[in-house]
């Protein structure tokens, strides 16, 4: 197969969806990989580096496109990729549609076979694909938190973790997963008062295990959740139900129970927002205020670090690629269910279920439309 690596065109967008390691298992594998110029030039990784694992470089998306069968991304595709879409073509990718209905109609459209790396499950029903890129958006959350806490950024002026004789700050974390998980434990790293809410008990023994005492887990109804917003000076919400658009877990009405200039860390914004108050935001410009609280919504946190995210993301990621080379995608999904719960739209018609429910699509069998794809 003909594996195709675009240069990612979101905005501070600087991860690349192959290493140089990638190309070279794929290429043993027998297939052949076009990258774009530059693709990985943001995560420090040079066309030369490719070309040495076998690689061929060429000039612009257009002719990624193509060439390639598969396309191999990291964000979703932006309205000019999805223009470049074919029936003809795999595409493997972070696609986030709940929130979406324009790119999951885009996608529609396009007749291409969609795999969505974010409901990618393992056999034990995690989520192998977006757990590397959790891990490191938890840690920045607490770490932007921290930042945007500061008096001159609009913070109330509090230290995480406080000095000798003066209180720490109390981090709120709603959604105690990878994410959640992650950000306590920097929060914990910076000696704050830590509060992780979750709706799933057994979620909770297994925090409370690993946090060995030094933060509290609490169940994450709304009386409690209301009860603790007045006292929190950052809260971070990370929740997420597989696939579908994030719930509400603080309303509009609640921000008024909140300290003046708190900060709010909306890591679910990638599925639409976990505060009602959340619109998306960039590296470039990450918050903005809403009746006094500062919110901080940036849809692909771990872009800012994209040494880091690059290998974290293709490390679990390669062997679904190598799996969706050797095999084609229809096979692939037939040998492994977990990757066939990552195909999201096939043929014109969305193959997963939450996604087809929260854009009003009809809702088709992934059996029904695989073998029509092209
Ligand atoms: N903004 C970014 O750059 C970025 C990067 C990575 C991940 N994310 C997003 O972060 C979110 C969390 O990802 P994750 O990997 O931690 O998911 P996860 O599945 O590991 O954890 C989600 C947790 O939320 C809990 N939950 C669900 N509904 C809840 C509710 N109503 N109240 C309290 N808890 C609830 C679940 O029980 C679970 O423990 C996802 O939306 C993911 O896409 C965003």
């Amino acid at each position: 197969m003909k594996v195709g690596v675009p240069t990612e065109i979101k905005a501070d967008e600087y991860r690349v969806a192959l290493t140089p390691s990638g190309v070279r298992e794929l290429v043993e594998h027998g297939h052949e990989v076009v990258v774009q110029a530059g693709a990985g030039e943001g995560s420090a990784i040079a066309d030369a580096d490719y070309q040495a694992q076998g690689a061929t470089i060429l000039p612009d998306a257009e002719a990624v496109f193509g060439e390639a069968e598969m396309i191999v991304k990291v964000k979703e595709p932006q309205s000019e990729e999805v223009a470049r879409l074919e029936a003809r073509h795999t595409l493997f990718t972070y696609l986030h549609l709940a929130p979406d209905p324009g790119l999951t109609q885009g996608l529609v459209d396009s007749g291409a076979t969609c795999v969505a790396y974010e409901t990618v499950e393992d056999t034990r029903g995690r989520l192998p694909l977006l757990a590397p890129m959790s891990e490191v958006a938890g840690k920045i959350a607490t770490q932007a938190g921290a930042f945007m806490l500061e008096k001159p950024l609009g913070g109330r002026g509090i230290l995480l973790g406080g000095v000798p004789g003066v209180a720490a700050a109390n981090v709120m974390i709603i959604g105690g997963g990878v994410v959640g998980m992650n950000a306590a434990f920097i929060a914990l790293g910076m000696e704050a008062s830590v509060y992780v809410y979750d709706r799933n008990i057994d979620r909770l023994r297994e925090l409370d295990i690993a946090f060995q005492g030094r933060a509290d887990t609490c169940y994450a109804s709304t009386l409690d959740i209301e009860k603790m917003l007045p006292e929190a000076d950052l809260v971070i919400g990370a929740v997420l139900v597989h696939g579908a658009k994030a719930p509400y877990v603080v309303r509009r009405d609640q921000l008024k129970l909140m300290k003046r200039n708190a900060v709010l860390v909306d890591v679910s914004i990638d599925q639409g927002g976990c505060f009602e108050t959340s619109r998306p935001t960039t590296h470039s410009d990450p918050t903005y205020e809403v009746d006094g609280v500062t919110h901080y919504c940036v849809a692909n946190m771990p872009g800012a670090v994209p040494i880091t995210s690059t290998y974290a993301l293709t490390n679990a990621t390669l062997p679904y690629v190598l799996h969706l080379a050797d095999a084609g995608p229809e096979r692939a999904a037939d040998e492994n269910p977990g990757l066939a719960k990552g195909f999201n739209v096939v043929a014109g018609k969305v193959t997963y279920q939450p996604v087809a429910e929260a854009t009003d699509q009809p809702y088709v069998e992934l059996s029904d439309v695989l073998g029509a794809a092209a």
